[in-house]
């Protein structure tokens, strides 16, 4: 029971069109009914698919900034004030969104060889832009390595012949490819242990509904979608053996933000018994921050949960939640599986 891998598409690569460098990402606005793609030299329009969710998850708008000061850096090589220009469309880059750690992360990593180079031996911008640009292949190529090893160490923690429940988009979709929550499930599918995938719908974008289900139907995994109102009576039913989903950004104290509606998951998994795991790369833990306080959460637009508006009625829409520690029975890595609590201590000893 192999997943059909190939059947999904690369969520974001960088190339070359006649020497000029682009940036192509699946439209996921249009999943599931177009499969559609953008494709940009301008590091602005990157920045609008990151807002706008055409590109979204963790990782894939980590590599999506990435790819966003590279274009910027092409297009501040022509000007004197090279580093003023790049460090500026930096800074705009980095807060398209604010609760993914990742965004932030790879934007630094970016700047942090951008500024090596320069400091060092005085490269060119031409060359500090091409450096971005090979910068960005390595970080797609390290994120699927990362997601499959995260698959690995997931999968060895789930009994034969399960069904897992998962939250929101932690797919392939959600990183440059394979998934982090859902790269768990393709390794267990691949071991003959998965039976079938739960997909709560995920109101109000319907990342579950659109994506999840359009990417794991595509890969041959068996999933049912459900409305998130439906998760308490499927869990009670039995028919649930474990929860994984993925994480937006983790405290030192392995409190985890992660879309809205997460959290309520987690509340129900303890109730029931059933084990609730997160699924993430190092790169999506923030230790600078010692608990989930401290994570900023992005409120969207009512729109996206009411597309008409009704006079008198005021809306909420944050876009994620933050599960406490103690509901998450382990945080899954690309380094192996790890007490919420023991997160700073295994992996920054
Ligand atoms: O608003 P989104 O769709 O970007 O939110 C995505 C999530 O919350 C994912 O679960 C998270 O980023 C992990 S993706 C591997």
């Amino acid at each position: 029971m192999v997943p059909n891998l190939e059947n999904l598409p690369r969520t974001i690569v960088v190339e070359r069109r006649d020497a000029v460098p682009v940036v192509r990402m699946i439209d996921q606005r249009l999943l599931p009914y177009e499969e559609a793609y953008l494709e940009t030299s301008d590091w602005r329009m990157v920045v609008d698919a990151i807002k706008t969710l055409a590109v979204r998850g963790a990782p894939a708008i980590g590599v999506a900034g990435a790819a966003a000061v590279m274009l910027s850096a092409y297009e501040a090589a022509d000007f004197d004030d090279f580093s003023q220009r790049l460090s500026a469309a930096a800074a705009e880059i980095e807060h398209a969104r604010p609760t993914a750690v990742n965004l932030a992360w790879a934007v630094r990593r970016a700047m942090e060889l951008a500024a090596d180079m320069a400091r060092d031996g005085g490269e060119e911008p031409a060359a500090i832009a091409e450096a971005l640009f090979a910068l960005c292949e390595e970080m797609i190529r390290e994120d699927e390595a990362v997601n499959r090893a995260i698959g690995r160490y997931g999968a060895a923690l789930l009994p034969d012949n399960c069904a897992v429940l998962t939250h929101c988009n932690a797919g392939s979709l959600a990183t440059a490819f394979y998934g982090t929550a859902l790269g768990v499930v393709y390794a267990a599918f691949e071991q003959g242990k998965l039976r079938r995938v739960y997909s709560d719908e995920t109101r109000p974008v319907g990342q579950g509904a659109r994506l999840t289900v359009w990417e794991l139907s595509r890969a041959g995994v068996p999933v049912t979608l459900i409305c998130d109102d439906m998760a308490a009576s499927v869990m009670a039913a039995g028919k649930v053996d474990a929860v994984v989903v993925g994480a937006d950004r983790i405290a030192a104290n392995g409190d985890t933000a992660n879309k809205i509606g997460t959290l309520g998951v987690a509340v129900l998994a303890r109730h029931f018994g059933i084990p609730f795991y997160v699924a993430a790369p190092r790169s999506t833990i923030d230790l600078s921050l010692a608990d989930g306080a401290g994570i900023v959460i992005e409120q969207r637009s009512a729109a996206e949960v009411l597309p008409r508006p009704i006079p008198g009625v005021d809306v909420e829409n944050p876009a994620f939640d933050v599960t406490p520690a103690h509901l998450i029975s382990a945080i899954i890595t690309e380094v192996g599986v790890f007490a919420p609590n023991d997160l700073e201590k295994e992996l920054w000893k």
